[in-house]
Formats: structure tokens, sequence, C-alpha cells
């Protein structure tokens, strides 16, 4: 459920469930992003966070610093992914699945891409309502899980599409299924995810991973193990490269000398969440 209601200069806004979570990602982006030292340039989030009436710090407790660097470092990785393919692709589509109040779009545009916001109708809703309009811009509201969205994609120009912050919130066969219909409907085409490790998924399940303030994680009943990512190639035959994408050095011992090197940490590397790069293949569309 959401709700958005005008409060002065604020929109107050009331989700709950997965929906709930993309607060917890904008808050923790955006409070990054407002440091002068930021790892993160991203003014329409900071702008977006002032104007959303929400009580973020009573229901999350304090932005602490190393989970802000973290999401930030995490939207920088695929940013970095995004502006790779618009080099390649610059009149190319980006979709975005579950994207939430993510502010993406704005940093990485070069000015001619083309952009797709997938989400739930009432998401898609409070992204028209709080975000800047652009004509580049499309969204389509419905599941990530509904073919609809891929028939907005004009996939003559070269197609990315990320899933930041989303899959792990889908059932394993769901997420196998999505990832089968891009690689059949996206020939040429990239798609960048992340994910949790299995034994983080776990404690979600069992509703174990919560701040002291009373937040809940919803269930994340899709884990993945760094070492078993090659698995992916099972699900469809046109996906011919699978990548692991290490996270964006950032600031302070543990973001320039651990995470960006987690890859090849013994223990670590298998038990970390990560982010992957699935690329396809030629194959004719609808194979
Ligand atoms: C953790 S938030 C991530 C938001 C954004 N990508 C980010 O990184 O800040 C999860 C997002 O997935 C969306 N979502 C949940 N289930 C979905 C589904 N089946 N299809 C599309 N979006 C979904 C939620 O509405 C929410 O916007």
């Amino acid at each position: 459920m959401a709700t958005a209601t005008t409060n002065g200069p604020k929109t107050r806004i009331a989700l709950d469930g997965i929906s709930e979570t993309l607060l917890w990602t904008l808050y923790h982006r955006a409070m990054e992003a407002r440091r002068p030292d930021a790892v993160l340039d991203d003014p329409v989030g900071v702008e977006l966070l002032d104007a959303i009436d929400y009580p973020f710090e009573r229901r999350f407790g304090k932005a602490d610093m190393g989970s802000a660097q973290g999401q930030a470092l995490r939207a920088l990785t695929f940013d970095r992914q995004i502006r790779e393919f618009l080099d390649a692709h610059p009149d190319g589509t980006a979709v975005a699945l579950g994207e939430g109040l993510e502010t993406q779009f704005w940093r990485v545009d070069n000015g001619r891409m083309r952009w797709l916001t997938v989400d739930l109708p009432e998401i898609v809703d409070l992204r028209r309502r709080l975000l800047p309009h652009e004509e580049r811009m499309r969204a389509v509201a419905c599941s990530a899980l509904d073919e609809r969205w891929m028939d907005e994609v004009d996939p003559s120009r070269g197609v990315i599409v990320t899933a930041q912050g989303l899959l792990m919130y889908l059932q394993p066969a769901e997420v196998r299924m999505l990832i089968a219909r891009c690689a059949a409907r996206f020939p040429g085409g990239t798609l960048v995810l992340d994910s949790v490790p299995r034994w983080f998924s776990a404690q979600t399940v069992k509703g174990r991973v919560k701040t002291r303030e009373g937040f809940v994680a919803p269930p994340m009943p899709w884990g993945m193990d760094a070492s078993e990512r090659w698995k992916l190639h099972g699900a469809h035959p046109n996906i011919v490269e699978i990548q692991d994408q290490a996270l964006a050095r950032g600031r302070g011992f543990f973001y320039t000398r651990v995470a960006p090197h987690a890859h090849l940490i013994p223990v670590v590397r298998s038990r970390r969440p990560s982010i992957t790069v699935i690329r396809f293949g030629p194959g004719t569309a609808g194979e």
C-alpha cells in the first residue's frame, strides 16, 4: 500500500512491504551524496529526500555512514555500467526494473539515451508526483515479471536492463524466468543485477534482519552466492557472458582496501553481496 499527501512544501509518504525499502535506499544514498566528500554526486536525490515527509531516522535509524556509503557505491557501480553502455550505444535504451525513487537518469544522462522505468503502479505514480518529467523518459506501471514492459523497448539501438535492489525480493524461479526472458528478447543486450548471499537471504526469510528502531527487512527469498553465479548460464542459451563486477572504490579502509577486492578474499568472496553483469548473444529475438 502506498499513500502520498501534500504537507506544506513536502509530500508525506506512507509505504509498506517491499516498496518501503526504496525509502531506505534513497535515504542512505542521499545522506552520502550530501557529504562534501561524497563518493556519489546525486543532487536530484538530495533534493528528493528533502521533499519527502517521512520519519526516516525514526524508522531506519541514523544513517550510519558505512551503509550510506555502501548504498552510494552500489549505485555508482551500476551508473558506471550504464555509462559504459552509453559510450558504445549513445542512443540506446536503459531499462530500470524496480527503480523506486532512484535518480540515476540525472546522473548518467548523455542527452540522447532513452530511459524506461518499470515499477509497481503506486511507485510509478509517486515518481510522477515527485520527480521532474523528461521527454526521453517513460514508465511502465507493472511488475518486472510482466512481459508488457518488454514490448515498450526499442531494441534497435541497444538495450541495457538494470535490476538494482530488486531480484532478491523475487522467488528463485521468477528470477530465472526474468533473466531468460531478457536473454530471449534483447539479443546483444546487457543485464546488470545485484544479489545477496544465501546466508543473508535465509536471515531475512526468518525476519532476523532489522534495525534497532523496529524496521524489519522484508524476506529476500532469492539468494545467490557469488561462487555459483555461473549457474545462471543455464537460464537461457543466449547468455554468452557472466561477469562479477567489483564494487566501485570509495573512502576509508573498508571501501578502499576490502570491499572492492572482496572477490579475491577467501571465505568472504562467496559470502558477500555481489553485482553481476550478464551479456546476451546475437540470438534472434523470441528464441
Ligand atoms: C529496494 S527498492 C530498490 C529501489 C531502487 N532500485 C534503488 O536501488 O534505490 C525495491 C524496488 O522494487 C520494486 N518492486 C518490488 N517488486 C517489484 C516487482 N515485482 N516488479 C517491479 N518492481 C518491484 C519496489 O516497488 C521498489 O521500488
